[in-house]
């Protein structure tokens, strides 16, 4: 009887379990392109608030590199992290709301991408000449891209 019970009762509920795996899946798949609509870039700030609180003082730490040399392992430690956020930085200007739709953008961009990631390797190694002869491609970045928008 009890036996039976269950058996009826598991029958019963069968629609309801397809229902209710049906909605599960249904929340999955919303979720799932909810969560690829999020995923994509997008600007968290202006383009001005970008320039002058990341890229700036980033930027500043090799531009001014001789001026206070890093001495001890956390200066370098410092200047790899300043560095590597100056060079996703860069990748910043390429995505939706940064980008511009120019050649000379990307280029520029670019430019700026390399000689940081280049200022990333060369904080890895403490290497100051390398950091220092790096100074010109970056700031040509700078210029480059100030004179064709600005
Ligand atoms: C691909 C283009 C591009 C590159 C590369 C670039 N900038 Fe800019 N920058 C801009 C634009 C556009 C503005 C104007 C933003 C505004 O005011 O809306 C700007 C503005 C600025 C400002 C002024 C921000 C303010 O509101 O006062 C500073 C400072 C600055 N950039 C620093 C730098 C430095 C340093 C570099 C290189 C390490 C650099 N930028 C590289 C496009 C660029």
């Amino acid at each position: 009887m009890k036996t039976h019970n269950n058996v009826t009762d598991r029958v019963k509920r069968a629609p309801l379990r397809l229902l209710g795996g049906l909605g599960l899946a249904g929340v999955v798949l919303t979720m799932t392109a909810l969560a690829a609509d999020n995923a994509a870039p997008q600007a968290s700030a202006s383009m001005s608030e970008l320039m002058t609180r990341i890229v700036q003082p980033t930027s500043d730490a090799v531009f001014y590199v001789s001026r206070t040399p890093p001495q001890s392992d956390d200066d370098w430690r410092q200047l790899e992290n300043k560095t590597l956020m100056l060079a996703e930085s860069a990748n910043l200007l390429l995505i939706p709301g940064y980008l511009r739709d120019q050649d000379q953008w990307i280029r520029d961009s670019l430019l700026m991408r390399d000689a940081a990631v280049a200022a990333y390797k060369a904080a890895q190694a403490k290497d100051l000449p390398a950091l220092e002869e790096l100074n010109n491609a970056l700031y040509e970045s700078c210029e480059n891209c100030h004179m064709a928008t600005r």
